[in-house]
């Protein structure tokens, strides 16, 4: 695979390339929409990544190509980098040049070449793993001496400010932190983070990811809304933000809030116990009792936050009916995928049980496949 990285990269850019970096997608097992509130959040790697192959140049050009792309190279000054400046894919990459620049550090133009297997806009976070492989490119290429929590924030910061969707940090982080074998307990607020083990395979269970294809997108307006409903209602709390709101004065603080705001907040309160209930539950090695609690996260995530879809909900139903211990949609929502706790005997039937559900609803047939927790950014060569 690096070799192959290597010949394209000659072919494309017409030089041998330095190294080749990696960064994996995410799916989160708890703590949704949590993140921009301070939260609590409990994602994992997966094994697929975008790999990024790269070498330095002088002249502060760009020239970025995706092999999933048409062909093009796409070419841009680093000191002409500017937010809105660059509309296609190109603009994840761009913003982490330009990011990195922003925020002072000494970085000169680069030739990339990207190849992923993360799918896109299936709500794996193959935006974070395009971002998170280009920071660590370019983090070694020039030398940086950047941490991963580090990487992680310019991708964020890439993301909001450059590509202009204003999402947590979550995603960049779990691309950037992950370890093998293990979930990311991470608190939002202060970057704190503890690596869970979590050995499903040894325990007989598996991770099913059920991608519904229907495409999500944050950059639409509906993410924004509800974030800014979140921060509205914090504010109206008189608290930094809702991760401030112990779950004892939940009931209380409804009452105070309009009617639009209360099921936002309640969603953002019992969320984060959920994630704080799931770590209780492996630390104590019931990952059985992980099921209930993803269950419960999606019905708050559909009655409350109000992000699942008729394709999401029915996911998860016909999982649950066919056996899975729990599911629930992951990510931002509007579509995407969903992740459901399986016995490894019961992986196929609960597969054919969602794919035939679907069929009877007449919806696209879903893509599924099971994952293990997976390492964050790399390089590979
Ligand atoms: C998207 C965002 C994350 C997070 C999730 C919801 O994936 O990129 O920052 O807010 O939605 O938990």
């Amino acid at each position: 695979m690096i070799d192959r990285a290597a010949t394209d990269f000659e072919a494309v850019h017409g030089a041998r390339p330095s190294g080749v970096w990696a960064a994996p997608g995410r799916v989160n097992l708890i703590g949704e929409h949590t993140d921009y509130n301070d939260g609590f959040v409990l994602p994992i790697a997966l094994p697929h990544t975008t790999r990024v192959t790269a070498r330095r140049r002088a002249d502060g050009r760009v020239r970025l190509h995706s092999t999933q792309g048409d062909g093009t190279i796409t070419d841009l000054a680093l000191d002409g980098l500017a937010p809105g400046v660059v509309t296609s894919w190109a603009a994840y990459p761009a913003g982490v040049f330009w990011a990195l620049a922003e925020a002072g550090h000494e970085i000169g133009g680069a030739d990339l070449s990207v190849d992923s297997d993360v799918p896109a806009g299936a709500g794996l976070s193959s935006s974070a793993a395009l971002e998170c492989a280009t920071a660590a490119a370019l983090n070694d290429l020039y030398g940086l001496g950047l941490s991963a929590p580090d990487l992680a924030l310019v991708a964020q910061r890439a993301e909001n400010a450059f590509v202009g969707v204003p999402c947590g940090v979550m995603d960049q982080m779990a691309s950037a932190c992950c370890t093998d074998g293990a979930a990311l307990l991470l608190d939002t607020r202060t970057l704190e983070r503890r690596h869970v083990p979590l050995d499903l395979e040894s325990a007989g269970f598996r991770l099913l990811v059920i991608d519904t294809r229907v495409k999500h997108d944050l950059g639409d307006g509906a993410y924004a809304a509800l974030r800014a409903g979140c921060e509205r209602a914090a504010d109206l709390l008189g608290l930094a933000a809702l991760r401030d709101l112990p779950a004892a004065g939940l009931t209380a603080a409804l009452e105070r809030l309009p009617g639009e705001l209360a099921p936002l907040v309640r969603h953002v309160v019992t969320e984060n116990r959920r994630v704080a209930e799931a770590i209780e539950h492996l630390d104590g090695g019931r990952i059985a009792a992980l099921g209930p609690v993803l269950t419960a996260g999606h019905a708050s995530l559909r009655d409350d936050f109000r992000v699942s879809c008729p394709e999401t909900d029915l996911a998860v139903e016909a999982a649950v009916a066919a056996g899975a211990l729990g599911a629930r949609m992951t990510g931002g929502g509007f579509g995407g995928s969903v992740i459901a706790l399986v016995a490894a005997a019961d992986v196929a039937a609960v597969t054919d049980a969602v794919r035939s559900a679907f069929g009877s609803a007449g919806f696209a047939a879903p893509v599924a496949f099971t994952a293990v927790p997976s390492a964050g950014a790399r390089r590979l060569a």
